[in-house]
């Protein structure tokens, strides 16, 4: 199903199908040294990963979306919203907020050609006139700066430093206020 457009892509919702990009994705070192809280995958996690975003856009009406180049139809990325599990909602919410995760992963030789700041700013429109949210949250690896530089760009604000106990470390936390329209 597709879920929005830009000028250069579509973002639509997870197939099985996708199996071989999503492990180009997730199963590269350099793109996951850059998340913070994950491990490499192998391919049976990425079919894993790629059932549950599945459920999770059923579920919620929104997921970590498939990010489609319009000029050749080849899968490059994710790019969208997580729902908080309990404790992280705990952690890291204010009473008033419903709050989502954004998070951007791209296939490694598509990166820097603006691709991931475009799906991001998308999303968070999308986010602004199709989701009953009130907050956007975004944790970065602090040595990406690709990925500070688009927070920044989407007029995100620092939070500080959040500890992730899978990984035993501290990460920068964003976040940004949804505007209602
Ligand atoms: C982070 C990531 C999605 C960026 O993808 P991308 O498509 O290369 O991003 P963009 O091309 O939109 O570039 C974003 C910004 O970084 C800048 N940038 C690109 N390459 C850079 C480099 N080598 N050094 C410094 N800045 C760089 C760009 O110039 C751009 O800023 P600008 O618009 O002010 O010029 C990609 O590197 C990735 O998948 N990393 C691994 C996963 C990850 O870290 N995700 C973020 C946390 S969820």
């Amino acid at each position: 199903m597709i879920i929005l457009e830009t000028e250069r892509l579509i973002l639509r919702t997870w197939d099985l199908t996708d199996e071989n990009e999503g492990f180009g994705i997730w199963g590269d070192k350099e793109v996951k040294n850059y998340i913070p809280t994950a491990k490499v995958l192998t391919r049976e996690q990425v079919v894993m990963s790629i059932k549950k975003g599945i459920d999770h856009q059923i579920k919620y009406g929104y997921q970590h979306w498939a990010v489609i180049l319009k000029e050749n139809q080849k899968l490059i990325g994710a790019c969208g919203f997580n729902h908080l599990d309990d404790e992280m909602e705990n952690s890291l919410s204010r009473v008033d907020a419903v709050t989502i995760e954004l998070s951007f992963h791209f296939q490694r030789s598509f990166w820097g050609n603006g691709y991931a700041s475009e799906a991001a700013e998308a999303c968070v429109r999308y986010a602004e006139e199709k989701l009953d949210v009130r907050r956007i949250i975004a944790g970065v690896n602090r040595q990406n700066v690709r990925s500070v530089r688009i927070l920044e760009k989407l007029n995100f604000t620092y939070m500080g430093l959040v500890y992730f106990d899978d990984t035993k470390t501290f990460e920068p936390m964003f976040e940004r206020y949804i505007e209602r329209k």
